[in-house]
């Protein structure tokens, strides 16, 4: 719609100011019996040095379209109101031929890259990486509606100065039973000990030190442990995956970069980058940001090293318009320091972003998965998946598949719980909240989308795609809010914002609960059909929705 009255405005205007800009200044005015569209005249008055008032009244004169009912000037403001059926026939039938595939753009043939999830081998899950999973799946997703190959990388945390240590722990308190028991426990274990036990004896940090050597220099026996830590964390990750119903296209961690940083150091050697600090590599980033480390004392390369590394072969590998990193704020420093050797190697750096987070809060605390009490995450979404059939349950006793339906409903809750928010907000983790089938929950836009089924079925309602009768004030305001989807979807990805999404489908759901509020949907007359397929359509878009952010979408609950 605005697109169109941009056209309008830009034709009338006679091309006196561009059209992406007049879109940009369209607005919705305060109140829906000012009109749906407003273009305020200000910006033209000045440049055509005459009053907004003059202009409003002058435009709303010489302004016609078969789309549009009626322009009235409203002081320096132009307010459109438009014919809701022709609106309606744009898109309505459109979105019942097309289902899933409305709004998707075409494929561009460009990739994107999107780095997430990414825990650390032989340590818990956290609420980050969590937050980071759910976060970069949706940016994919919504990457793909827009036309692109989305790559999904799990950039696993297995290499790195710790996997020495957990090696000498290993062969001094490993219990190979227990660690295929409970891999993940157990490793945490004997890397605490670890700690503990180095604080009494100095001579321990020394011998890790030169285990993570021998694995750099690819040591049989310490690369075959190295190995087992990783398969059995990776089993105990794959299960929150399959839960969560996350894939990726390659868990190339930080490992798989090990034979890729010899051509890092050369190519900062050749450009003169780097210089010698307290006998270690570094390179110097003047005086806005500290100096960004390549190689320890000992030859040891870093987490940023490893970084370049990953940067380089991916451009090279997949060629791609953009990648994205999504990992929380707390490592925003280290974003910065390494997109900033990028392109001082080079490289385009201008396509890499951080897509950072804030923290997961309970009770207005941080949820912390370290320091001894380990809150796994399985454990925290099997219980909302109990809550959730628990609720279900009361509300539906003999609903078919409850487990499935409490398996989507409570995952489901957790994800949007998440997505819901500014990404940079931090976000609060109540399963009874995030449960609530009222509010701004998963479970209310599943719901909404759950009862049209049951709605349709009941009218035994069939899909046409012949053109609309006539649209009432009471469906008008549902047609506004679908004709917003696609523009939502771009803006969505432009900012790598998936709340976007989740706060359209949420604005979807109020209005079509206001509409049964207002209006009897089955009618038994010849308007019902009309209603019905607006309803389908709006169910269609909830799906679409929900799938975006990661979320299934149960036709009964
Ligand atoms: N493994 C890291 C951590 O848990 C996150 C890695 C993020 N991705 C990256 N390319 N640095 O802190």
């Amino acid at each position: 719609m605005k697109t169109m009255i941009a056209q309008l405005l830009h034709d009338t205007l006679d091309h006196a100011i561009d059209q992406a800009t007049i879109e940009q200044l369209l607005e919705k005015p305060k109140h829906d019996e000012l009109g749906d569209i407003a273009f305020p005249c200000f910006i033209l008055a000045k440049q055509l040095r005459q009053s907004p008032v003059h202009i409003a009244k002058d435009l709303a004169e010489k302004l016609q379209d078969v789309r549009i009912k009626e322009v009235v000037a409203n002081g320096p403001y132009v307010n459109f109101f438009l014919q809701p059926l022709p609106i309606a026939n744009t898109i309505i039938p459109a979105i019942v031929s097309e289902g899933a595939a409305y709004a998707t753009a075409p494929k561009n043939g460009k990739k994107v890259v999107v780095d997430y999830s990414s825990p650390n081998i032989a340590k818990p899950f956290s609420m980050g990486h969590l937050r980071s999973t759910v976060i970069g799946q949706a940016i994919s997703n919504i990457a793909e509606k827009m036309g692109y190959e989305a790559v999904r990388i799990n950039h696993l945390g297995d290499w790195g100065t710790q996997f020495g240590k957990l090696i000498v722990a290993y062969r001094l308190w490993g219990n190979p039973e227990a660690i295929r028991q409970q891999p993940i426990q157990e490793l945490l274990k004997i890397y605490v000990k670890f700690h503990e036990e180095a604080e009494k004896d100095a001579t321990l940090d020394e011998q890790a030190r030169q285990a993570f050597k021998a694995l750099e220099d690819g040591d049989a026996q310490a690369l075959g442990l190295w190995k087992e830590f990783r398969e059995a964390s990776l089993l105990e990750f794959n299960e929150i995956y399959e839960l969560l119903g996350v894939h990726f296209n390659s868990t190339n961690g930080e490992a798989f970069y090990n034979d890729k940083m010899d051509r890092v150091v050369e190519e900062l050697e050749a450009k003169k980058l780097l210089t010698s600090s307290e006998g270690a590599q570094v390179v110097d980033l003047g005086e806005t940001l500290p100096p960004c480390l390549i190689k320890k004392k000992d030859g040891a390369t870093l987490y940023a090293t490893r970084d370049l590394a990953a940067a380089i072969y991916r451009l090279e590998n997949y060629a791609p318009e953009k990648l994205f990193y999504v990992v929380g704020g707390e490592q925003t420093l280290h974003f910065k320091q390494w997109f900033q050797v990028l392109d001082k190697l080079g490289y385009d750096a201008s396509k890499f972003a951080h897509i950072p987070f804030g923290m997961m809060l309970k009770d207005g605390k941080k949820m912390s998965t370290r320091k001894g009490k380990i809150v796994l995450l399985a454990n925290v979404l099997n219980e909302t998946m109990e809550a959730a059939k628990q609720t279900i349950l009361e509300k539906n006793p003999t609903l078919e598949n409850s487990d499935v339906v409490a398996k989507q409903v409570g995952i489901g809750a957790v994800l949007f719980n998440d997505l819901k928010n500014d990404r940079l907000n931090d976000i609060e983790f109540s399963i009874e909240q995030m449960l609530t089938f009222e509010g701004e929950t998963g479970p209310y836009v599943q719901y909404t989308n759950a009862r049209i089924h049951t709605l349709l079925e009941k009218a035994d309602f069939k899909a046409h795609t012949a053109p609309l009768q006539a649209i009432d004030d009471t469906l008008w305001p549902l047609i506004k809010v679908l004709e917003t989807f696609e523009a939502t979807i771009a803006r969505a990805y432009t900012q790598a914002d998936p709340s976007q999404i989740a706060k359209f489908s949420l604005q979807l759901s109020r209005t079509i609960n206001k509409f049964y509020g207002q209006q009897k949907v089955l009618t038994q007359d010849d308007t019902q059909q009309d209603r019905l397929t607006v309803l389908y359509a709006a169910s269609i878009i909830l799906e679409q929705c929900l799938n975006l952010l990661g979320i299934e979408a149960p036709a009964h609950m």
